[in-house]
């Protein structure tokens, strides 16, 4: 059994398929084991994404993530840090598999519609980021 990190982001959240997105999850059996709304600052971004921060596309990244509330939920299943990867389809949505989260609900690589921890490590580290320990049940 393993938990998992995902967010969807503004862009999802502002098309009102949070349902959808979620029904994606526990109809591969991903179980919520917790969830919550919220609204990143710039500093919780920037922290967030700081393996990103030399990269080009950073100040994008923070300024999308932040432009609108994200939901941020633990999953847990077996290996659910593969079967969210699977489940949300390539980084950029032109290139994601039919069927996937981000082939029906994204638009381009930033509004990207899903962010999923990429480990089982960086899984651990996301969750702690977002969630108290009893928080996740
Ligand atoms: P996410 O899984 O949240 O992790 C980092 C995000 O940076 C990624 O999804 C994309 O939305 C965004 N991004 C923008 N440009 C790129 C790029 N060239 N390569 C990877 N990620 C990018």
């Amino acid at each position: 059994m393993e938990q998992t990190l995902s967010i969807i982001k503004p862009d999802a959240v502002a098309k009102n398929v949070i349902g959808k997105i979620v029904d994606r999850f526990e109809s591969n059996g991903l179980r919520i084991a917790s969830l919550k709304k919220i609204h990143l600052s710039g500093a919780d971004a920037g922290k967030f994404y700081e393996v990103h921060a030399q990269r080009p596309f950073f100040g994008e990244l923070v300024e999308f993530m932040t432009s609108g509330p994200v939901v941020v939920i633990v999953l847990e299943g077996e290996n659910a840090v593969a079967k969210n990867r699977e489940l949300m389809g390539a980084t950029d949505p032109k290139e994601a598999k039919a069927g996937t989260i981000r082939a029906d609900f994204a638009q381009s690589i930033d509004a990207n519609a899903v962010h999923g921890s990429d480990s089982l490590e960086n899984a651990k580290n996301e969750i702690n980021f977002f969630f108290a320990g009893r928080e996740v049940l």
